[in-house]
Parts: C-alpha cells; sequence; structure tokens
C-alpha cells in the first residue's frame, strides 16, 4: 500500500519521479504528489487522484536534481490534496513521503506536538513535524531524524528532504519495503525496482531499522544507532517489456493470456536434467518431518492455498489447515506437535501474513513461503522459498500468480508424495503440459466469455457462484474476481450450502455460475442448479468435457481432474474481466483496493 520514489543526480527529477510512480500505481492510486528540490528551495504538487491527475499539476518549468514522490492508498485520512504526500513541516523545511502506518501516532501527537498546526489527518505528518521540532531543539537534521525513527511504532518507508541541503535524501526503512537504486551519477529509492528500472537494473535491498544517508554520488547505509553496513547490490532480472503493457487493452487480459506460457516456464524451472520434477531437498524434509501443514494466505492466494491443501492431502498424503492471515493472528488453532508453515503470497509483502509469519518464527516453527517476488519480505524471513516464476503481476486483480501458485503446490505435492515413496498414477509433467494447452484453447474463446458476461452479468446487481468439493474453491476465486472489478455483489458457495440461507435471495433472472468439473459431485451440483432454476435464477454452467449436458454455456477441455481448478478459473477469469469492460470499470485499478496490501 502506497509507493515512494526518491531521485538525486543530474537529471531533472519530475519526469523520473513521476514515470516511477505510475509503475507503482499498483500499491494505491487514490492521490498522488511529489517534491522537487533545487536552489530556490522545495516546491510540492500534489492531487487527489491518479498520477495522470497529478501530472497536469506539475509545472513544466520548474528544474530540479532532487525530488521524491508518492502514490497513496489512504489508511488515515480521506484522499484528498490535504492528505496526500508528501508531507511539510510547518516552517516547510522538511519534506516527507511515507509508506507504512505508525501505530502509536496519536500518543506521539499528544506527547510532542501540542503546540503544532497540523494540516491533514495523517500518521504521517507526525513524522515530519517530529524531526522539525528535534532540529529546533538543536540536533541537526540527521540526527533528530534518527531520534524520530527510535520513537515510531509501526511500519514506515521514508524519504525525507531539508530545504537547506539540496543534496541528500535522508531515507529509513522497518517493515515496508524499500530498495536504493544506483547508477553513474545519481542514486534512487523505490519502493519497488520496477519504479526505476528506466534508469538502473542495480539495487541494495535495504533491511529493517536502517537509515540512508543518499546523495548523487554517494549511499551510506547505517543502522539506527549509526553504525555502518556494507551491502553488495544485486541486478533486477526484470524485463522493461515485462512490466508494459504492450498491444493490450488493460494488464488483466495480458495477464491472462500469459497464463500457458507460466505453466511452461514453472516445467522447466521445476524440472531436473531427467525430466523429473525437482525441489529444494531441504524443502522436501521439511514437509516429511511435518505432521501437519498450515497454510496462510490473503485474498486469492487464501483461495490457491484451498486447492494447495487437496494436492497435498491427496497426493502426499500430509494433514493440510488453511487459514486467512489476518484471523490466524488473533484466533491461532490448537497446533500440532510438529507443523510446518507454508506462506503464499503473491507480492510476498502482506502484512497480515508477515504478522503471522513473524509470530509463529518466534514460536520456533519452519516456514516456507511461496511467492513471485525473490527478495520480498515473507521470502526472505521465511525459512525456505518457492518461486512462481510468472512474471511481474501488476493488475490489482490476481490472475496468473493464482494458477502459478496452484501449479507449484502441485509439483510440491507430487515431489514430496515421491520422496514418501508413495504411488502417483499420473504424470504430473505431462498433465501440466496438457493444462498449458487447455489454457490457450481458453484464452482463445475470448468472445465465447464476452457473450456470456453480456447475456448473465450486464445488468445485475447480484451473482452466485456455486460448485462442489474443488470446484467450490474455484467458485470463491471466480466471485472474488467478479466483485473486485466489476463491483457486482459475488459470493461463492458449496452447491448445498445454498440453501441453507442464501437461496432466499434468488429473485428472477438472479446469474448462478455453476462449476461442474468433477465427475464425483456431477449429479449433485447439477441437482443444486435445478434448485436455483426453479426459484427464477438465470444458470450459467460450466462443465468439462466429458461431464456436459446441453444447457451447458461453457465445456472446458478435459484434464487431470484434480488439475481442473489451473483451468476452470480462465472462464471465471474473463467473465469478470468482460463483465467489468461493459460496466466501464477501471479494470486494472479497481475501487478502494490496492494489490501490495502492506498494512494490516
Ligand atoms: C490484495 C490483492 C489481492 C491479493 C491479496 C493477497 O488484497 O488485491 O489480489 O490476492 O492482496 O496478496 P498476496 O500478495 O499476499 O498474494
Amino acid at each position: 500500500m502506497c509507493g515512494i520514489v526518491g531521485y538525486i543526480g543530474n537529471l531533472d527529477s519530475k519526469e523520473i519521479l513521476l514515470k516511477g510512480l505510475e509503475k507503482l500505481e499498483y500499491r494505491g492510486y487514490d492521490s498522488a504528489g511529489i517534491a522537487v528540490m533545487n536552489d530556490n528551495g522545495v516546491q510540492v504538487f500534489k492531487e487527489k487522484g491518479r498520477i495522470a491527475d497529478l501530472r497536469n499539476i506539475v509545472d513544466e518549468d520548474v528544474m530540479a536534481n532532487t525530488g521524491i514522490g508518492h502514490t497513496r492508498w489512504a489508511t488515515h485520512g480521506v484522499p484528498s490534496t490535504v492528505n496526500s504526500h508528501p508531507h511539510q513541516s510547518n516552517s516547510g523545511r522538511f519534506t516527507l513521503v511515507h509508506n507504512g502506518v505508525i501505530e502509536n501516532y496519536d500518543i506521539l501527537k499528544r506527547e510532542y506536538l501540542q503546540g503544532v498546526v497540523l494540516k491533514s489527518d495523517t500518521d504521517t505528518e507526525i513524522i515530519v513535524q517530529l524531526i522539525e521540532l528535534f532540529v529546533n531543539e538543536g540536533l541537526n537534521t540527521e540526527e533528530a531524524f534518527r531520534k524520530t525513527l527510535t520513537l515510531l511504532k509501526g511500519s514506515y518507508a521514508i524519504a525525507l528532504l531539508d530545504a537547506e541541503n539540496d543534496e541528500t535524501i535522508f531515507v529509513a526503512k522497518n517493515k515496508s519495503p524499500l530498495l536504493v537504486g544506483l547508477g553513474e551519477t545519481f542514486n534512487v529509492v523505490a519502493s519497488d525496482a520496477m519504479a526505476m528500472l528506466q534508469v538502473t537494473d542495480q539495487y541494495v535491498e535495504l533491511m529493517d531499522k536502517e537509515i540512508v544517508i543518499v546523495t548523487k554520488d554517494d549511499v551510506k547505509i547505517q543502522t539506527l544507532n549509526g553504525e555502518a553496513i556494507s551491502r553488495d547490490p544485486y541486478t533486477a532480472e526484470l524485463d522493461a517489456s515485462d512490466i508494459e503493457k504492450g498491444t493490450y487493452p488493460h494488464y488483466m487480459l495480458k495477464e491472462i493470456d500469459e497464463q500457458p506460457l507460466v505453466m511452461r516456464k514453472i516445467i522447466q524451472k521445476y524440472q531436473n536434467d531427467n525430466g523429473e520434477l525437482t525441489i529444494d531437498q531441504e524443502i522436501v524434509r521439511a514437509m516429511n518431518d511435518a505432521d501437519r501443514i498450515y497454510i496462510i494466505a490473503a485474498g486469492t492466494s487464501y483461495h490457491a492455498g484451498l486447492v494447495g491443501k487437496q494436492f497435498i492431502e491427496k497426493i502426499a498424503k500430509i494433514p493440510v489447515e488453511v487459514h486467512i492471515s489476518s484471523e490466524f493472528g488473533y484466533n491461532m488453532p490448537l497446533l500440532s506437535e510438529k507443523p510446518l508453515f507454508i506462506f503464499i503470497s503473491q507480492s510476498g509483502e502482506t502484512a497480515d501474513s508477515r504478522a503471522v509469519l513473524v509470530n509463529v518464527k518466534e514460536m520456533g516453527h519452519k516456514a516456507l513461503t511461496i511467492t513471485n517476488v525473490p527478495g520480498s519480505t515473507l521470502s526472505r524471513e521465511a525459512d525456505y522459498t518457492l518461486l512462481l516464476h510468472a512474471g511481474p503481476e501488476i493488475a490489482v486483480a490476481s490472475t496468473k500468480a493464482y494458477t502459478a501458485q496452484i501449479a507449484v503446490l502441485s509439483i510440491l505435492a507430487e515431489v514430496t508424495a515421491r520422496s514418501r515413496g508413495l504411488e502417483i498414477d499420473f504424470n504430473l509433467v505431462q498433465e501440466l503440459g496438457i493444462v498449458a494447452n487447455a489454457m490457450e484453447v481458453l484464452c482463445d474463446a475470448k468472445e465465447e466469455f464476452e457473450d456470456i458476461a453480456r447475456k448473465f452479468l450486464s445488468t445485475t446487481r447480484n451473482a452466485f457462484f456455486i460448485g462442489r468439493g474443488i470446484d467450490f474453491y474455484v467458485g470463491l476465486e471466480g466471485a472474488l474476481k467478479l466483485k473486485e472489478i466489476s463491483y457486482i455483489q459475488a459470493e461463492g458457495f458449496a452447491g448445498g450450502e445454498l440453501k441453507h440461507g442464501t437461496i432466499a435471495l434468488i429473485e428472477d433472472g438472479t446469474p448462478i455460475i455453476a462449476l461442474a468439473t468433477q465427475e464425483s459431485v456431477n449429479l449433485g451440483i447439477r441437482g443444486n442448479v435445478k434448485e436455483v432454476v426453479a426459484r427464477g435464477a438465470n444458470p450459467c454452467i460450466i462443465s468439462m468435457k466429458g461431464l456436459e449436458t446441453e444447457e451447458d454455456s461453457f465445456i472446458i477441455p478435459e484434464v487431470n481432474e484434480i488439475l481442473t481448478p489451473l483451468i476452470s478459473v480462465i472462464p471465471l477469469q474473463l467473465i469478470s474481466y468482460f463483465a467489468a469492460l461493459h460496466r466501464e470499470c477501471d479494470v486494472d485499478k479497481p475501487r478502494n483496493l490496492a494489490k501490495s496490501v502492506t498494512v494490516e
């Protein structure tokens, strides 16, 4: 949530900051701002809305070699120009951008800032006012910055400008992600390397409670106590084309279409020279040592976890529980004697999941993170990592990361099962190859899904997704996709559960999207469809080849039954996409959401 950038060097910083913020909009997009600094001082431009709105108010004539910027997802205070960052101290000397949440801001306000008039409703403004207060009391900027940081409780990635020193950006990080990017005649800071790939691919990772003094020729990393730290840069292995839309109208459509490719990449990445699937032996050992696995995740990743449970229990025969991370923190179940925790997170930054990770590590348990982002917080802090290799996912609604998570979980289950000498009656490499081909067929059928979206979803207020077994889990994901981007109130239900209450909502024409891909429950789910049709529902049945009937709206190609979530979700992704398009919603940046949720 919220993205920050900074630039200090020889070039004019405005365009670099604005382009950087555009790449960070996935982190929040309700308001944005930049502050640029030259000999004449600091100028701030900020605006409610998107980066495009900010661009309109930035004064083209101001030239400045140093600047910071921010794109916001509001936590404290409504999205407005006043509440957007950068925030300035009352004298205007200090200007700051912040990603994170200062939990004790109210206490600090009462304790230190009684006489100070605050302009915004944000927690962030406290930081910049405290720095000014401590400078007024006699500290220099660096000392005041340090002192302020030691008082803060919560998460922060901060970039600070001092109008009396136009050669430095002061930077600090705790819990929120932040990188320093290195150049020949400049240096940058960014929440994500993607933002500054335009100028450099060399980055230094920052750790929690580090402070960095960034000038155009130098980057000094220190602990909060002032001990110098040296850390080598790494090369960000991102291809600029991965983060562009190309000819696609939306990232979401591009990312849906990339799914066959991602499947093939995952097979290749997890295959050894003998063509067998393989993962780090330490992970296999940890799986085998566990008497129960706890999958922890949020949103779409939680839905992938539900499918993963089926794989691990059915193929590797280890019991699994799947928990929503934000709940697990308060409501921890009675743990087994030898638990292994698996964190599933596309971004690797989700604060709810991280809070659980910190907790279970303190309890001495082992943790594996399955993520799309190498070096992300959840990856660094867990004992083991499995990567999704899905390439950057930029649309807020997750698509290719979901199928990649499921594919990686299937590989984890298969490799573990083999290590336990369990019999597996299919060749997963081949089966995933068949899945990739089936995905292509579905991605080529866009017009049919557009028709379905038009027929079932163009005017409805609500929609229900039903399925049984593994189809139920995919239905949950389908409902999440639809509500996220089209704002149709959508819910997923176990087929048999609808009649225990929610059937009261069925009216003439209510769309019911039913999944029928599992032979064992085919009759059951079709019975549930009849129940709702008898009450006026408009059914859209998506079945698998071999189980189809004449009333079905779409028949997906046949794949191994246990892997059907990998392909049955694609019609749901595409139907949601077209429903959102017909309703003229902002597909890639739905209202109120953010892709990387770094606040609890
Ligand atoms: C947000 C996003 C969802 C995502 C969830 C978990 O809510 O909008 O698309 O599924 O966070 O994110 P993660 O990065 O942990 O998978």
